[in-house]
């Protein structure tokens, strides 16, 4: 069988999350993996997955964190926005990615209206998530405006990724475009990553951000930062799979790299099944019982 990079035996028999020179353990990755890699100066990738198959994919290829996030709206519930995604959507969606994978840290989602409240409904979804679902950790949107609903939910044994920069649950009233330009808006970064770190979050989320900005952040704090449209030098690095993988139709971000094309694999496929049923020449002998 082909080990994935983060399977490869190592000199130093350190653990990596992926890749690297490290053994990588069978058990599931965990919030304290997570701070290890970022005092070994190791980067990582994470992905969005929103079903039980693609997530054993992603995990199978040694993606340490997968995040079951509400862009599920998106690109998976036909929404044009996370605003409608429910937590009985994340519920049933997350728990199918946990029954998917097997050494993944998953991370799930707060959606909106869950957690706006305050720390008693914050924590009350927080762990819906985690007794219903079997995630791992979940995350949230805002620094200083969610300090609250984080303490509690730390406080409750449960790990949180704060998320920062553009945050699409408020996309009625910030749009979608780069945060954090200009000193004041770079300073209120700043002062929610230190918040949301302090707070207790084990890693923070950078949305469209410029990259200098996402590196200052990086550097000043102790917990790990992923970026996404937040240039290189970020701990980790996060992509929407359906981004990733071509499948997204449209136009997609500029941040985004695609490394496949499904849609038009898939589009091809169901064009060839088609062709092949309206020509006769599906199912054929070998296809069929006697
Ligand atoms: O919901 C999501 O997919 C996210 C990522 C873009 C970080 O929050």
């Amino acid at each position: 069988m082909t080990q994935t990079p983060a399977a490869r035996a190592t000199s130093d028999g350190a653990n990596t999350l992926y890749g690297g020179t490290g053994t990588r353990s069978a058990r599931r990755v965990t919030v304290r993996d997570i701070g290890a890699a970022k005092e070994r100066g190791e980067k990582w990738p994470m992905l969005t997955a929103y079903d039980a198959m693609t997530a054993s994919v992603f995990d199978e290829a040694g993606i340490p964190v997968l995040l079951v996030g509400d862009s599920m709206g998106n690109c998976h519930l036909g929404f044009d926005t996370t605003v409608p995604v429910t937590m009985d959507h994340m519920t049933m969606l997350a728990a199918a990615v946990v029954r998917g994978t097997s050494r993944a840290l998953i991370v799930g989602d707060l959606t909106f209206g869950s957690y706006q409240e305050g720390p008693v409904q914050a924590l009350r979804s927080a762990t819906r998530l985690v007794k219903e679902a079997g995630v791992g950790a979940v995350k949230l949107e805002g620094g200083e405006r969610s300090l609250r609903q984080t303490e509690a939910i730390v406080q409750a044994g449960i790990p949180v990724m704060a998320h920062l920069g553009l945050t699409p649950q408020s996309v009625n009233t910030m749009g979608y475009r780069v945060q954090g330009r200009g000193d004041e808006a770079a300073h209120r970064l700043v002062s929610d990553a230190k918040a949301a770190q302090d707070a207790g979050a084990f890693a923070v989320v950078l949305e469209l951000v410029p990259a200098e900005l996402a590196a200052e952040v990086t550097r000043s704090l102790e917990i790990p930062t992923i970026g996404i449209g937040a240039g290189p030098d970020t701990d980790a690095q996060v992509l929407v799979w359906t981004d990733m993988a071509g499948l997204t139709g449209g136009k997609v971000p500029r941040f985004t790299k695609q490394y496949a094309s499904l849609r038009q694999t898939l589009g091809d496929a169901a064009k060839a099944f088609a062709d092949d049923v309206a020509g006769a020449a599906f199912p054929a002998p070998e296809h069929t019982f006697h």
